[in-house]
């Protein structure tokens, strides 16, 4: 089994992002999947341009050269794709948006219906990889990913794939908190990730029990909201 992460922090390796996906796929790699983590901001990856040669003149091919020829290959050939994005203003960054624009050509022009009587693009291949949705968010609240669970809903029809599990930590900020009171705590958090990324190989879902303790904050949301407030207060004062 080919898993592959393609992250859109902006942050690359120092993001919390990071921490997550590195722990969800150490878990996937100890339970004998072939891993693949793809920082999107070390490539270069440029906007749609919307031209639709992708579906007239070079079916299945985007005509910018850039890297996303190389990564549309590896998303394609993977069994499962993570989405790995931090929240920005209540959805992915704009690096990760570039990306899911510029996946296009994986599906074909033209309209069928599908059961509910909605319209969506017909397949180009006859294997689609399997989506996980991975983000974190600065905010305390488990209910700021509404808009990406609603987008998984929605928009993933179009990939011609099914959204196996969202994984969603709010509280983000946290994960690589130098407090050691926190340390124990996140560490305990990327045991579970590395938990289910082993259901994930084993069953493709992860486990109710598994998923409730991910969804469970870290720490209190009261205390956390106190401690971000003031983090800000100390840090505006040393300027
Ligand atoms: C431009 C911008 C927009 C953000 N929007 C949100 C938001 O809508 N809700 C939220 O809870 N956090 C928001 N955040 C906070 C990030 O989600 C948070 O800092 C996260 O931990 C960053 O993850 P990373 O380290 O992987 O990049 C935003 C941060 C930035 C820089």
């Amino acid at each position: 089994m080919k898993i592959t992460v393609f992250n859109g922090s902006p942050r690359g390796e120092r993001g919390n992002t990071y921490i997550m996906a590195e722990a969800f796929l150490q878990g996937a790699k100890k339970t004998g999947a072939e891993v693949e983590h793809i920082l999107l901001v070390k490539k270069n990856i440029n906007h749609c341009m919307g031209c639709f040669s992708c579906w007239s003149k070079t079916p299945g091919k985007c005509v910018i050269n850039d890297d996303m020829a190389v990564l549309l290959d590896k998303y394609i050939n993977s069994d499962i794709v993570i989405y790995a994005s931090p929240l920005y203003t209540d959805f992915v960054t704009g690096l990760m948006k570039d990306f899911l624009d510029r996946v296009l050509p994986i599906v074909c022009p033209e309209f069928e219906k599908e059961g509910s009587g909605e319209s969506r693009h017909k397949r180009r291949y006859a294997k689609y990889p399997d989506l996980i949705m991975m983000s974190n968010c600065g905010f305390p609240e488990g209910r700021q990913f509404e808009t990406l669970r609603l987008f998984c809903k929605r928009k993933m029809r179009n990939d011609k794939a099914n959204v196996i599990a969202e994984i969603y930590r709010s509280q983000g900020e946290l994960l690589k908190s130098e407090d050691p009171n926190m340390k124990p705590l996140v560490e305990s958090y990327k045991g579970l990730l590395r938990k289910a990324a082993g259901e994930i190989v084993m069953g493709r879902k992860i486990l109710p029990d598994t998923l409730a303790e991910l969804e469970k904050p870290l720490i209190p949301e009261e205390e956390y909201f106190r401690a971000v407030n003031e983090g800000w207060q100390q840090m505006k004062s040393h300027d």
